[in-house]
């Protein structure tokens, strides 16, 4: 697997707060695309995921909630029916007619935005007479695991939704978000990312069923408890390709384990008690993602009790134990982040943690006690960079209220 270590990708792209994209982002968009009506500017945020890592593809449950970070979107209607969009992140900036849009992904960061006006367009086709310009940017660190692409889709849907007047519900925003991905990205992913970026409220962690969709907001006390997330600066080529992998031999181990359990919709339902009984029957690496799989189910629910009876370390310790069985077991995380897990679980006022995201690089969240940051700053300082040349960087973020139109 192609990996590379980019230290100036991992951090923010553009160190703007949400309160400062209003008046920067819209001068950059007047910059890019000349004076004219003042551009409206659209925020959507990114996620972290506490618990219930590569379950949700597999309908399981998940823990995620939005943060503070993600992206930008600075837009205004124009009267010829084109799509013109430029990012302050990306050299690339595209121009594209409306009625003749490509219908395969081009393979470039506008794949994001395009599925989602593409995915738009199958039902409203009488959309492709009405032009905009888009400027993206965002303060999120890119392919790091904070479900940058989701924002970014959330974002178009949001801001689209707002510039032609759709009259959206945010369930059709996130939905839209799914389709882009899947359908015109390509990626086979869960419905975890679009529903935190969506759904999420500050203050809460999401519940999300995966089987059944169902939600559930649950009190998280960011007070109490601060989440760090820290950016391995690992980011890796062929991720898609890998999580592409994984999706598959989870379907195999269910197709497989369905023979024993017939009543089974998902490889969640599948018992562990089933599991162990025919785990032989399965090729190695298949069952080492069964079981991962099966027992962070078991743990993710445990993880919602103790959240509901306030024991947090009960929560944090689940963390600890899904890390191990994410590394052994799924084998989507990589020495740095073991590092970063390893030196984190020293320090007394970090509870616990774990990579998040899909893994393969990308970046940990742990959760720490008020008083305890400098610590985890000191410890993760002086124990990563000896062994890996560079520091990794270490942010606390809050939670989000979520897309939403920045105040004019
Ligand atoms: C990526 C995917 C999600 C989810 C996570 C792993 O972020 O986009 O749908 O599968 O990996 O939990």
């Amino acid at each position: 697997m192609l990996s590379s270590v980019n230290e100036s990708r991992g951090r923010a792209a553009a160190p703007i707060g949400i309160g400062e994209a209003l008046e920067d982002h819209a001068r950059t968009f007047e910059e890019r695309f000349g004076s004219g009506s003042r551009p409206r500017v659209f925020f959507a945020p990114g996620r972290v995921n506490l618990m219930g890592a590569h379950l949700d593809y597999n309908g399981g449950p998940v823990l995620p909630t939005a943060i503070d970070r993600g992206t930008f979107v600075a837009a205004r209607a124009i009267a010829a029916p084109v799509l013109r969009c430029a990012s302050t992140h990306e050299r690339d900036s595209f121009e594209l007619e409306l009625g003749s849009l490509p219908d395969v992904r081009l393979g470039a960061w506008v794949d994001y935005p395009l599925g989602i006006v593409a995915a738009l367009f199958r039902t409203r086709p009488e959309l492709a007479s009405a032009g905009v310009e888009l400027l993206f940017g965002g303060n999120l660190a890119v392919g790091a695991g904070l479900s940058s692409s989701a924002s970014i889709c959330v974002a178009t849907a949001c801001t689209l939704d707002a510039v032609w007047e759709l009259g959206l519900e945010p369930m059709e925003r996130v939905d839209l978000a799914l389709v882009a991905e899947r359908e015109f990205v390509g990626v086979q992913c869960g419905i975890m990312d679009p529903y935190a970026v969506g759904l999420a409220r500050p203050g809460h962690l999401l519940w999300l069923d995966c089987k059944d969709r169902r939600i559930e907001h649950v009190p998280f006390d960011t007070e109490a408890c601060r989440l760090a997330v820290v950016d391995s600066g690992v980011r890796r080529e062929l991720a898609a390709g890998e999580f592409n992998r994984r999706v598959a031999e989870c379907a195999a181990a269910f197709s497989a384990l369905r023979a024993h359990q017939p009543e089974a919709t998902c490889l969640r339902d599948i018992e562990l008690a089933t599991f162990d009984a025919h785990r032989d029957e399965l090729p190695a690496q298949v069952a080492r993602r069964a079981e991962h799989v099966l027992k962070e189910v078991a743990r993710t629910f445990d993880a919602r009790r103790a959240l509901q009876v306030g024991d947090i370390e009960r929560f944090a310790a689940h963390m600890l134990v899904s890390h191990a069985s994410l590394r052994d077991l799924y084998e989507v995380s990589c020495p740095q982040l073991d590092t970063l897990v390893e030196l984190a679980s020293d320090v007394p006022g970090c509870l616990g943690g774990r990579l998040t995201g899909a893994g393969f690089g990308g970046c940990c969240v742990f959760l720490v006690r008020p008083g305890a940051e400098a610590d985890l700053h000191a410890a993760l300082g002086e124990g990563f960079r000896p062994r890996f040349g560079y520091a990794p960087r270490i942010e606390f973020y809050s939670g989000d209220e979520g897309p939403r139109e920045l105040g004019a």
